[in-house]
């Protein structure tokens, strides 16, 4: 079914409120003109009682971020900047993999909005052919014997001045590597609240699931991309090939070790390495990296 929105302005943000009929209760979302970080303002709000569910959107952010401490480049109307509250019930050692599912979500979402070539690329970027238009990225915080998860969520919609005449243009390392909506062909929608609905209504069914025990392979399915395929990778100093098996358990990287040593510390389970950090490097393109 699909969400319904209901929406209301105050002066600096207006609210907008999702039924999910697949969610049990009503996710309040908040649209900010400006905010540092949308994850910034979820972890926050995660310090509070702030219900799971609370998202966080903004038009702009001043200080997005990736992972690996890089910028994430968000101008004003340039794409989804939205971060989402989860208080995971199921026991922190298992969370490793919500971004894995989040990221699936996401990647369906683009798909079904047109994007059909979207695949995800461990451990979350969302990637068309070799450039990337989104990622995620979770981040924990605890307090006492509470804790809670932001997830934030990147998708870049409009890329250059063609669709939106005051938009900045990106600066040039961003533009080498990132793709986005628009310029991947005629998707069916380029507003930001019709993408957040996008991502929301897939991504809560799938939490649901994870959480009532599913696996993170059967999550992802098919939308892991490069399985059967080698790959570089760098752990510490050392740098070896391999060939992705698939997922693990709890969303490592399953690669079977071809060329070069890969480090003893790394667990092997028959002639399979559980890769859970590390920088996995595709073709020529660098997208995991030291967790
Ligand atoms: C990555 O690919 O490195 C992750 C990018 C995550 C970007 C999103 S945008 C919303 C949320 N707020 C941030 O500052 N980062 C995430």
């Amino acid at each position: 079914m699909p969400a319904r929105a209901y929406y209301g302005r105050n002066p600096s943000t207006f609210q907008l409120s999702i039924i999910m009929t697949h969610w049990p209760h009503e996710t309040a979302i908040t649209v900010f003109d400006a905010v540092t970080s949308t994850n910034d303002t979820i972890l926050e709000a995660g310090a509070t009682d702030a219900p799971e569910g609370t998202t966080h959107i903004a038009h702009c952010q001043t200080r997005g971020r990736g992972r690996a401490e890089r910028q994430w480049w968000s101008p004003p109307g340039g794409g989804l900047w939205m971060s989402t509250l989860l208080r995971p019930r199921v026991a922190p050692s298992t969370w490793s993999g919500i971004s894995l599912v989040v990221g699936s979500a996401a990647c369906r979402a683009l798909q079904s909005l047109g994007v059909e070539a979207t695949t995800l690329y461990w451990p979350n970027d969302l990637q068309v052919g070799d450039k990337k238009i989104g990622g995620i990225l979770c981040e924990v915080r605890s307090r006492g014997a509470r804790a809670w998860i932001s997830v934030g969520i990147g998708i870049n919609i409009h890329f250059d001045g063609t669709s939106k005449p005051d938009q900045e243009s990106p600066p040039s390392d961003v533009r080498a590597r990132a793709t986005s909506m628009t310029e991947c062909g005629a998707p069916t929608s380029t507003t930001q609240l019709e993408v957040a609905e996008a991502v929301l209504e897939r991504l809560w069914p799938a939490y649901e699931r994870f959480q009532d025990g599913k696996s993170i392979p059967e999550l992802v399915g098919t939308d892991l991309a490069h399985v059967g395929e080698t790959v570089d990778v760098r752990t510490g100093l050392q740098s070896w090939k391999g060939i992705v098996r698939g997922l693990g358990e709890r969303g490592e990287l399953l690669i079977e070790p071809t060329e070069g040593e890969p480090p003893e510390s790394l667990s092997t389970t028959d002639g399979v390495i559980a890769l859970t950090g590390g920088e996995v490097v595709y073709g020529n393109k660098s997208t995991g990296e030291t967790k």
